[in-house]
């Protein structure tokens, strides 16, 4: 059987004194065993020996060997690559797991022409990320995502962070990858419940920038399931070929950034009523989106046909359409009020405004939300 050809695209960044910052983005089967060290080496070609590679125990089990075999293949020596396992899970994205990556480094000795490689999910991309922003004050780093949602999301666009007690995200930096690695085969050994997650965002780039691409999925969407291979390296493209093109519009996101957050408002006020315990981020996304989505066709903003278009599609990934019942009115309006996108004491909501469109709205009353939160 002949395996679906490796895609490849760019992420275009302005190129600052010291030289261009675009890169790109590969997405393939078996490069995890195959491609990383000669990717390194085209990326990276003036790069010193020492490498540092972040991963969990969870990933690092499955794919830890076979990316330090691709390495040591291509001649870097493995006295050269050293590795941090951080525990599994989110609330270890902290300052205390971040101190003791940093304790790995100076432990070692690297110096500022080292590289850091991300081998793991979002968790471990942001974590990993963060430490090459920061090291000696930035150095170069690779992200290879393991799950979807890494992907087709946290792998691209330099946002790095760890969390601190009081907020998720709050103490990062943007910091973009020399390139991103993105190996199909990983996903095989992905949960389905993490890889349903991870459709959510895919969903969402259907849904805020390409409506061809939002039919693509409702006809695909059974592939995708199955994780057939050219489906997701079709969708994953995809995916990444959008959130480039937004990033490259808008790095630092003082704008157009912002609608790549489209249901993210309702879906972080999920995860913090239920302590980002129960949820996972990619569910809470998809019921933000069919929020997001009634709450435009209320403001006259959106066909109801395309609303229910989006909730189809979302209930045929797998994915929870009805947000949890426990929540009273006053604790939503509370704690979106607390999300990140609130400027000049204003909510502002990201909402579809056709199949492909999406736009920015700060104008959307208490009552309003009320209405379409107990209409659900
Ligand atoms: P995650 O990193 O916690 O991974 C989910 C689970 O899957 C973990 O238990 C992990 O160990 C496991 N796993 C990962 N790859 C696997 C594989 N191939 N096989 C088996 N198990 C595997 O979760 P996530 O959804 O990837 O990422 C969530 C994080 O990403 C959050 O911290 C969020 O804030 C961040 N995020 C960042 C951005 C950004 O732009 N930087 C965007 C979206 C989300
Ligand atoms: N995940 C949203 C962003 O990268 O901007």
């Amino acid at each position: 059987m002949m395996s679906a050809p490796t895609q490849s695209l760019t992420v275009s960044l302005g190129a600052p004194a010291h030289g261009a910052r675009s890169y790109p983005i590969f997405v393939g089967s078996g490069l995890i065993s195959t491609a990383v060290a000669d990717i390194f080496n085209s990326v990276l070609p003036s790069a010193g020996k020492q490498i540092l590679i972040v991963s969990n125990s969870t990933i690092a089990e499955h794919y830890l060997p076979t990316l330090i075999a691709n390495l040591t293949a291509a001649g870097i020596e493995r006295e050269h690559i050293q590795q941090a396992l951080i525990p599994d899970g989110e609330t270890f994205k902290n300052l205390t797991i971040y101190s003791e990556i940093m304790d790995v480094l100076v432990k070692h000795r690297f110096n500022r022409d080292c590289t850091i490689i991300a081998l793991g999910g979002g968790v471990v991309g942001d974590m990993a990320g963060f430490v090459a922003a920061t090291w000696q004050r930035g150095v170069p780093f690779l992200q290879i995502p393991t799950t979807l949602l890494a992907q087709v999301d946290s792998s691209v666009g330099g946002k790095t962070a760890v969390n601190h007690p009081s907020g998720k995200n709050l103490i990062g930096a943007f910091h973009q990858p020399a390139a991103v690695i993105i190996d199909i085969d990983s996903l095989a050994t992905l949960p389905a419940r993490e890889f349903k997650a991870g459709l959510a965002e895919v969903i969402k780039y259907g849904v805020m920038a390409d409506a061809n691409f939002f039919a693509w999925l409702e006809e695909n969407m059974p592939l995708l399931l199955s994780r057939d291979a050219e489906a997701l390296i079709y969708a994953i493209t995809k995916s990444c070929e959008l959130k480039a093109r937004i990033v490259a519009a808008d790095e630092t996101e003082q704008g157009v950034r912002a609608l790549l957050n489209l249901g993210h408002t309702f879906g972080h006020a999920i995860e913090a009523a239920t302590h980002y315990k129960t949820w996972l981020h990619g569910e809470a996304v998809a019921v933000g989106m069919i929020m997001a989505a009634y709450l435009a066709v209320q403001q006259g903003y959106l066909a109801r046909t395309d609303a229910i278009r989006i909730e189809q599609l979302i209930d045929a990934a797998g994915l929870p359409k009805y947000p949890p019942k426990n929540i009273s009115n006053s604790e939503w309006l509370e704690l979106m009020a607390r999300d990140k996108k609130v400027k000049h004491g204003k909510l502002r909501f990201i909402l579809p405004t056709g199949l492909g469109r999406a736009s920015i709205f700060s104008d959307i009353s208490s009552d309003a939300l009320i209405s379409v939160i107990e209409s659900l």
